[in-house]
């Protein structure tokens, strides 16, 4: 079969606001840059964050770049690695002013300034009184900063493929990634791209669990494809629980609520977080938080018929406060619960949100991968950055507000890289056809007409067994059994087939794709719960409650093939600061 290919300098696999910065700096260094994206642009999962990006620009509170290093890395449990961390922080303000001249509408304080408010796990003076570090465009700053990132890279002239499936990369013998085979998803046609870069930057992978914030699109097809590729995923058993989701059915309420001064009550009225966090209180980090809630539940404390949620109380604020700064989550309280939080407290429970694991690169963006002696390497001409990837700079938790900074700053680092690499790397390598046909091969498999099981129960099957093996509080034993539950949907995968062939827009067999990638990234979660054995951050062990920085100061590394772990030293040396060691983490 002859395949259309088309060539560019640098292929860029997703189009949220990682991947979008790094096409960016391509464009405007004259790189011939196309991104893919399989949904248009501006439908990417950064649309949908909330509460804002962190950046110490000390417009509210007195704030600085090193507090915030200091907050990040006690937020991630000290899981991550510092010179990631200091890279980040120190990146922060520029990189905010560099958003704010690019058209980001910010909301405004009374002098002119950006506006910031408070959010979780942030002080001032490394652990002392609350800061105000998030830059905020009412409750829509992915919104604002995806839409101006869009129309950077159209005045740029970046090349976008929208609406177009990566199904796999394309690498040769010696370890050359050479672009990816995509689809076009309305025609149902492959194409490969041919590139000397290919970046990843396809978003988090929320939909392994069935309540969540997460849009249909976050299936992990990055990390599926690295995990084919034989690149390992990094440190996923640190899954982030958002506390504040709506009951029952995982919509995403803002921190930024609990940051304008609501805050959360159970069925006797308590402000119960006074219990669990006695001074940051509601504002403390999101996994603290998650767990409270859930305890409260548990113990009987729960509000409604059920008892089965807390409530978000916010009607104190005023009518003029939440129109003006949080419209989004009134909006959404209203559409999806009939609640009007200037009158009533919104029903919350944790919902899944957030992968702090991923692929493992450096904080240039490249994707490095373990090689003998406790060495790891990169691999020529891939790079990821975002939610995608683990660089790491959250470690076991992330802070609220860190995720738009991630995706700035890692994407202008990961497009200076690739610039440079371009200038040493000016041709195209030989097109490595057996890859392509490997594949297609993937593709192929979907043709098959015979009956079999539908992907749909499939996918509800997977993410019930997810969320109730492997959420917020865990065992060995439950996760043990969850292997197992996930190990035999893989299985039924070999019947699956497009039961709907009346799919008008062609959208049934990327369902089935995405399935794929869905099964092994839940394989690779749970598997690396099941082997740490303490508790850290997001991860919680109910048979080993205590962080065990002897034995576990390490990043896990899950290997698709045999189902492999390994594990790999954090870097706890900055780039010019001193080493902020270890503490007992309290709020
Ligand atoms: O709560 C929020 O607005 C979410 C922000 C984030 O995940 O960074």
């Amino acid at each position: 079969m002859i395949l259309p290919v088309r060539k560019f300098d640098s292929l860029v696999i997703g189009a949220g606001g990682g991947g979008l910065r790094a096409a960016l700096q391509l464009a405007h260094a004259d790189a011939n840059v196309a991104v893919v994206s399989k949904v248009f642009p501006t439908r990417s999962h950064t649309v949908a964050a909330q509460g804002g990006v962190n950046a110490a620009l000390a417009n509210v509170l007195p704030d600085n770049w090193h507090w915030h290093m200091y907050d990040t890395i006690k937020g991630s449990d000290y899981l991550a690695d510092q010179d990631a961390v200091e890279y980040m922080c120190r990146a922060a303000s520029h990189l905010v002013y560099e958003l704010e001249h690019a058209g980001v509408p910010f909301s405004r304080l009374d002098n002119g300034k950006i506006y910031q408010r408070a959010f979780g796990g942030q002080s001032q003076d490394f652990g002392g009184a609350q800061a105000a570090r998030t830059c905020a465009a009412a409750d829509r700053t992915g919104h604002a900063i995806l839409h101006s990132l869009y129309q950077q890279n159209i005045a740029a002239k970046t090349h976008f493929f929208d609406e177009y499936y990566a199904i796999d990369l394309i690498n040769d013998d010696e370890g050359n990634i050479l672009g990816a085979l995509v689809l076009e998803i309305e025609t149902g046609e492959p194409l490969v791209i041919e590139a000397k870069t290919t970046l990843l930057a396809t978003g988090g992978v929320g939909r392994i669990f069935r309540t969540n914030t997460n849009a249909q699109i976050n299936t992990g097809d990055g990390m599926g494809m690295a995990l084919r590729a034989g690149i390992p995923l990094q440190d996923m058993e640190f899954f982030q629980f958002h506390p504040t989701g709506i009951a029952g059915k995982g919509m995403l309420i803002t921190e930024g609520v609990r940051g304008e001064g609501g805050y959360l009550v159970n069925n006797d009225g308590e402000r119960f977080m006074e219990r669990y966090a006695p001074n940051a209180r509601d504002l403390a980090s999101r996994d603290v938080v998650s767990r409270a809630i859930y305890m409260e539940v548990k113990e009987g404390r729960g509000c409604g018929p059920n008892k089965d949620y807390v409530l978000l109380k916010l009607d104190h604020l005023g009518a003029d406060v939440i129109k003006q700064r949080l419209p989004g989550i009134r909006d959404t309280s209203i559409t999806f619960m009939n609640v009007d939080p200037i009158e009533e407290s919104i029903p919350i429970y944790p919902t899944a949100h957030y992968t702090m694991g991923g692929i493992p690169t450096n904080r240039f963006g490249q994707v490095v991968v373990p090689v003998k002696h406790s060495a790891e390497e990169a691999i020529p001409g891939l790079y990821a950055v975002g939610e995608c990837a683990c660089v790491s700079v959250h470690g076991a938790n992330r802070l609220g507000g860190n995720s738009l900074l991630d995706i700035i700053v890692f994407g202008r680092s990961a497009g200076n890289h690739i610039v440079e690499f371009l200038k040493s790397n000016r041709h195209h390598r030989p097109m490595n056809w057996d890859s392509v046909e490997q594949a297609m091969q993937r593709l192929r498999r979907w043709d098959d007409t015979s009956d079999g099981e539908s992907v749909t129960q499939i996918r509800i099957d997977l993410q019930k067994e997810m969320e109730s093996h492997c959420g917020v509080f865990r065992t060995e034993e439950i996760l043990k059994d969850g292997i197992e539950k996930i190990r035999a949907i893989k299985a039924r995968m070999v019947n699956a087939r497009l039961t709907d062939h009346s799919n008008v827009f062609n959208t049934a067999r990327i369902e089935a794709l995405e399935l794929e990638n869905l099964v092994e990234i839940a394989l690779a979660t749970i598997h690396s719960a099941y082997a740490r054995q303490e508790s850290r951050g997001a991860h919680s062990r109910v048979d080993f409650p205590v962080r065990d920085d002897k034995n576990w100061m390490k990043h896990s590394l899950f290997f698709m093939q045999d189902e492999q772990l390994d594990y790999k030293p954090v870097r706890t040396k900055p780039l010019t600061v001193d080493t902020f060691p270890p503490k007992e983490r309290v709020y």
